[in-house]
């Protein structure tokens, strides 16, 4: 891998708790926020032994943050306190937007060129607010800044997978719009392998259960949570699209929130596909 690009990877925490941050070619984490941050390096570990070709540093506190993001070409906030049963994404507005808004500014200051990957819900208002931070800076590249939907994209798959009961691996299901409740649209008609022995009742109880695929988890886990597991292994594939779409991979897709003309709607979910050698010129397709 003599000619890959090295990376540093940064997912910085909620300020003055501690900041995780790694350096190298395809660099994860470490320490702290056992609870949040494990389940990250699991992911980012499982998915490539890429635990054993990275250096892991750790940075805490607010005073820490630049050197923590300084330089970083990927950043994953996952920062922020998760839904109890009965809110909606919305409902964590007023306490996540305080939590990541350090972040964000810390970002524009200290790593201006880094890919974002907005974890933190309500991705859909984070991401707007995030675009305006960085545009008031003179920061903003619509290119690098992505909510990450990863996780629809792994339900639908997995609903999908079993309905029609084909291996989740060979399944490919799009999904669109946004990442709260009836803003999340899986195309199940664009599911691939086809099925032909799916109703539209089927579809619908489809497209509802990945729609609720977080309230199901939140309510199941009665207040003591949501889905961090499965939110990390979503996180963990997104970032490693983004490392290798920056070391020149060309052939990535996958879907995220990001600033788009492809509807009336100035952000959307939508599909990204063909990262070009010059790194991040990454290209948003209508996928309908
Ligand atoms: C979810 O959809 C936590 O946003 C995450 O479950």
């Amino acid at each position: 891998m003599s000619d890959t690009h090295l990376c540093r990877e940064c997912i910085p925490s909620p300020s003055n708790i501690e900041n995780i941050c790694e350096v190298n070619q395809l660099s994860y984490i470490a320490q702290w926020f056992i609870f949040f941050c494990l389940p990250f390096i699991f992911a980012f570990g499982l998915r490539g032994g890429l635990l054993l070709s990275c250096q892991v540093a750790g940075y805490a506190g607010e005073e820490q943050l630049g050197e923590a993001l300084d330089g970083s070409d990927n950043v994953i906030i996952p920062a922020g306190v998760p839904r109890k049963p009965g809110m909606t994404h919305d409902d964590l507005f007023k306490i996540n937007a305080v939590i990541v808004k350090s972040l964000r500014t810390a970002i524009a200051k200290y790593c201006p060129n880094a890919l974002v990957n907005m974890i933190s819900n309500p991705v859909n208002s984070a991401i707007p607010i995030a675009a305006e931070v960085f545009k008031n800076a003179g920061t903003f590249d619509e290119r690098k800044l992505f909510g990450v939907t990863t996780l629809d994209v792994v339900r639908a798959k997995t609903f999908y997978a079993g309905k029609v009961k084909v291996p989740m691996a060979e399944v490919n299901v799009p999904v669109v719009g946004g990442h709260a409740g009836i803003t999340i649209l899986p195309l199940f008609s664009q599911a691939a392998p086809k099925s032909s022995n799916l109703s539209d009742d089927d579809v619908r109880a489809l497209t509802k259960r990945t729609a609720e695929g977080g309230t199901e988890v939140v309510e199941a886990k009665a207040g003591k949570g949501s889905a961090t597991l499965s939110m990390a292994y979503a996180g963990a594939v997104f970032a490693d699209a983004c490392l290798k779409g920056l070391n020149g991979v060309l052939d990535i897709v996958e879907f995220s929130f990001v600033q788009s003309s492809i509807t009336d709607l100035p952000f959307f979910a939508s599909k990204l596909s063909q990262w070009s050698e010059a790194r991040l010129q990454l290209h948003i397709t209508s996928c309908w």
